[in-house]
């Protein structure tokens, strides 16, 4: 199915969370289901262009499942960005925005070598600040990372177009869109 509305039927919509007026795209009920779920990572594959990357990179948290599944059918290692304070080795990190404060990716500074070839990869993309953060991060490490992928984008609010600006191809099985 070209537009996946399979999967998107898959995908719980819950009205007004966190806040009044917002309608939260639920992936959670997606991955409850083992079809759904595998046919998720087959299409993340499948829109790969180009050489295998040598490594996915995945977003703590929701992103960590899809990037590990999808190493897997690939046969390549994964990338941790994690979240702020947890890696234990020497790290390298970046702040970015969300609508209220800030928030910190973090990888170890020796998890890439310059020139790897990378593919991002997170459950979702809306402000796209968390994805432009870890293509920084990761291309401050001298990675390049010219493929992003999600399992749902929010195109309303501009993420993708703004990966676009940064010469990331994204590409989403799924879009949410005026609604
Ligand atoms: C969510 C989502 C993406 C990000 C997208 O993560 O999983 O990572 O927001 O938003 P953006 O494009 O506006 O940056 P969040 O940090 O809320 O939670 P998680 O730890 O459960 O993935
Ligand atoms: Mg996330």
């Amino acid at each position: 199915m070209d537009d996946n509305s399979d999967l998107r039927d898959m995908i719980r919509t819950i009205p007004d969370h966190p806040k009044p007026g917002i309608l939260f795209r639920d992936i959670s009920t997606l991955m409850l289901d083992g079809g759904a779920f595998s046919a998720t990572i087959d299409r993340l594959a499948d829109a790969l262009e180009g050489d295998p990357p040598d490594l996915i990179a995945g977003i703590e948290a929701r992103g960590f499942v899809f990037a590990s599944a999808l190493a897997y059918r690939l046969g390549c290692g994964v990338l941790m960005l994690r979240k702020r304070g947890k890696l234990p080795g020497s790290t390298i990190s970046i702040e970015y925005a969300l609508e209220y404060g800030t928030d910190m990716l973090e990888m170890h500074d020796d998890a890439c070598g310059p020139g790897a070839n990378l593919v991002l990869v997170d459950d979702l993309i809306a402000t796209g600040g968390t994805a432009l953060a870890a293509v920084e991060l990761l291309r401050q490490r001298g990675a390049r990372v010219n493929q992003a992928l999600f399992v749902i984008d929010l195109p309303d609010l501009g993420g993708a177009e703004r990966l676009r600006e940064k010469d990331v191809a994204p590409h989403a099985l799924i879009a949410f869109e005026g609604e």
